[in-house]
């Protein structure tokens, strides 16, 4: 099952997520994971620079020796590199030892303050600090990258109707994808509607909505219809969707489980999409009352 981007390229519909954590021992051990996801037929890996598992998975990709072309990479901008686009990109490229990537995206609308020695600098009061540096400057010089042919595509995480509406007032290419915090409980119609409308991918993460979602009493019920787990009825709602989903597993049977997806009748779907609360489970405030330096309002949220 694969997806037509806008660019033209094709983005395998499931893909892992590779987010392992802070720590650097949990993200070494990640290799092992990423391997069997592999091995159970994963040919599309989200990972970001800021995750700091790209060295782990160039590893496991070589360790495999599955063809490069036919898997698909995404990599990210971090948020504090938004004023060195290419000298970041150079960094991911050396991490993952490639010389293309399938897509490549702007992580977050916001700039944060560049710190070699931190990503998330922190003023006295503890507010992450961002700058003024603008989003469309940071996707002009992505744009740019694509005449390189090193990266097939670019496009966008966690933006908002509003913050996409500030990068269409200079953008010359669309998005390919817009990758943002979508599950039962937040299912985000009107971003959904308004990236479709422009022909923009949506990518979910945080897509099975843990256990808070896994444990719904309708999502339970429908497990026990179709004969799946929960997790299968809720990556099958977002498949129906037209979504991308990058489900994390560390486990090689949920790993396995989460690419053998059923169909699910429409008025179920319709039901699932009914849980909708607004409720962020993943990229949610902090204690300063922002998600990385911004307000709900700056983001558009
Ligand atoms: N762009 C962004 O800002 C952003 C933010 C957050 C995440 N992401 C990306 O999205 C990916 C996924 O997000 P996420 O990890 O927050 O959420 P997720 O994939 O929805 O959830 C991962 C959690 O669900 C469990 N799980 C996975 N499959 C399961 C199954 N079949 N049954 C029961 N439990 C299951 C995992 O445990 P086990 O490992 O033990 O199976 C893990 O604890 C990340 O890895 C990252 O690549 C992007």
């Amino acid at each position: 099952m694969s997806i037509t981007l806008n660019s033209g390229g094709k983005m395998p519909q499931i893909g892992l997520g590779t987010w392992a954590g802070m720590d650097p021992k949990e993200r070494a051990a990640a290799q092992g994971w990423f391997s069997t996801a592999l091995k159970a037929g994963y040919r599309h890996i989200d990972t970001a620079h800021f995750y700091g598992t790209e060295v782990f998975c160039r590893n496991a990709i070589r360790e495999s020796g599955i063809p490069r072309e036919e898997i698909f990479i995404t990599t990210k901008l971090p948020a504090h590199h938004h004023e060195r686009v290419a000298e970041s990109l150079e960094e991911s490229f050396s991490n993952l030892g490639l010389d293309y990537i399938d897509l490549y995206l702007m992580h977050c609308p916001q700039a944060i303050l560049y710190d070699e020695t931190t990503p998330l600098p922190r003023d006295a009061d503890g507010v992450i600090i961002t700058t003024d540096y603008s989003l469309n400057d940071t996707w002009a010089d992505m744009e740019k990258l694509l005449a390189t042919g090193k990266v097939k595509a670019i496009g966008v995480s966690n933006f908002s109707i509003k913050t996409l509406d500030q990068l269409f007032k200079t953008a010359k290419v669309v998005p390919a994808v817009n990758q943002v915090e979508l599950h039962p409980y937040l299912t985000q119609n009107e971003l959904l509607a308004y990236c479709k409308a422009k022909g923009i991918v949506i990518t979910a993460f945080a897509a099975t909505g843990y256990a808070n979602v896994r444990e719904d009493p309708l999502i339970v019920q429908l497990a026990v219809k179709y004969g799946v787990t929960p997790t299968q009825v809720i990556l099958a709602w977002h498949i129906s969707r037209g979504c991308v989903v990058i489900p994390k597993s560390a486990n090689p049977q949920r790993q396995k489980e989460n690419l053998q997806l059923p169909s699910l009748e429409a008025d179920d779907n319709v039901k699932i999409t009914a849980l909708d609360r607004n409720e962020r489970l993943s990229n949610k405030a902090d204690e300063t009352g922002r998600v990385f330096g911004w307000t709900y309002e700056q983001l558009g949220w």
